[in-house]
């Protein structure tokens, strides 16, 4: 049971499941438990609710049911789109960004790589972009908003670029590929994730941040373009991702990316109006600074700095307060390292390691917010 006294602001980090996520799946967890690769009727009823999932997710996103893979997650989708191409090129080279998650940043060490740099409110430039594809480009990844900082990236005009490159490679003869990915994790409840208007070629998406299991997402591929798989096997997943499907994951992912997706606008809107009132209340504070565009940037994001602070002590005074909000990126805050997105913005070392990361959701209200802003005044900020 949740405390209800807890003021929970780290929605980035993990999302509460939301309960018809749930209703959704217990079926699969006890009665329809069967292996939807066996012969009998009732497993291929099991069989057919993945077919069903499927079709729920690629019509979300605006995609055909077999462009959409299920996997474990945001780091095994953009771990996936990325060996997934690149083992295919043995002389080609990629592109990321300079602050993509860590689960795009360590595969794409694994190959010939180079990052693009970003402004000082984290987004991409779109000249410095091109100016770094070169013939021997085969793939760029850029996260559509980030996990940090919140902010943005112009995920339709990269595309645009991407496109003209391709019809300059065709006219000069040049037949390598060139594709482009984007981690639309942690955008997914609050922007336009329809993959034909955002031009993306793959697209990484995660239960976990959208209100619905752990440990399950998918990867839109389209059609036509062939990846290297990563898990051999039984050949489930079109062949991409052998094992015995997480049916109850599955159908739960389906459902949650469904209701999100119903509620997309009318959050994204309220949860504005808070940032609003909490970025205002905070630079009004002495020594806080807010991090990243303010523009360009997630409506549940609140990335700033505390001139001098430890944002270690801060955290953990907030918790024994009964607030919890992160540091940095929740998936690398077990690393002694200041964040690698806080640096490539600008921030020096030491604020780096006074910043916070405050992420709402659904349950967040402005008591809550008026709670941490309470907060952080007694923390004598
Ligand atoms: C932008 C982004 N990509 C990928 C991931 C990885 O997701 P998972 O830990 O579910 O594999 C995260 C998790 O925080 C994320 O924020």
């Amino acid at each position: 049971m949740a405390d209800q006294s807890a003021v929970y602001l780290d929605y980035a980090a993990a999302t509460p499941m939301d309960k018809r996520v749930l209703d959704a799946m217990l079926p699969y967890m006890t009665g329809d438990f069967y292996n939807p690769s066996a012969l009998y009727l009732r497993s291929k009823q099991v069989h057919s609710a993945i077919d069903s999932a499927r079709a729920m997710v690629a019509r979300g996103i605006g995609a055909r049911p077999s462009e959409i893979t299920f996997t474990s997650g945001g780091t095994e989708s953009n771990n996936l789109a990325i060996s997934g191409v690149m083992h295919q090129y043995p002389g080609g080279t990629m592109l990321i960004s300079a602050i993509e998650h860590d689960s795009v940043r360590q595969m794409a060490k694994q190959y010939e790589h180079k990052e693009i740099a970003v402004d000082n409110k984290g987004i991409v430039s779109l000249p410095k972009l091109r100016s770094a594809i070169t013939d021997t480009t085969v793939l760029v990844s850029i996260m559509y908003a980030n996990n940090e900082i919140g902010t943005v990236q112009p995920i339709r005009e990269i595309a645009a670029l991407i496109q003209n490159v391709r019809k300059q490679r065709q006219q000069a003869g040049n037949s390598m590929p060139l594709y482009l990915h984007t981690d639309a994790c942690q955008a997914t409840n609050y922007l336009d994730t329809q993959v034909a208007r955002l031009g993306v070629d793959m697209m990484s998406l995660n239960g976990g941040k959208i209100y619905g299991p752990k440990q399950i997402g998918a990867l839109y591929v389209r059609a036509g373009i062939v990846l290297q798989p990563q898990i051999f096997g039984g050949g489930q997943e079109h062949g991409l991702r052998s094992g015995t499907e997480n049916v109850p994951g599955i159908v739960g992912f389906a459902k949650a990316l469904q209701i999100a997706q119903s509620m997309r606008a009318e959050e994204a809107k309220r949860l504005s109006a808070l940032q609003k009132y909490c970025m205002s209340q905070l630079s009004a504070m002495k020594h806080v600074r807010i991090n990243g565009s303010q523009v360009h940037r997630l409506p549940n994001n609140i990335s700033f700095t505390v001139a001098g602070s430890d944002n270690e002590r801060v955290v953990m005074e907030l918790d024994e307060r009964g607030i919890m909000c992160a540091t940095g990126s929740a998936c690398s805050a077990s690393k002694d390292e200041p964040s690698h997105v806080l640096c490539a913005i600008g921030l020096t070392d030491a604020d780096a390691r006074s910043t916070i990361r405050v992420t709402m959701g659904r349950q967040t209200t402005q008591k809550d917010i008026d709670r941490l802003l309470g907060a952080l005044e007694e923390i004598a900020l």
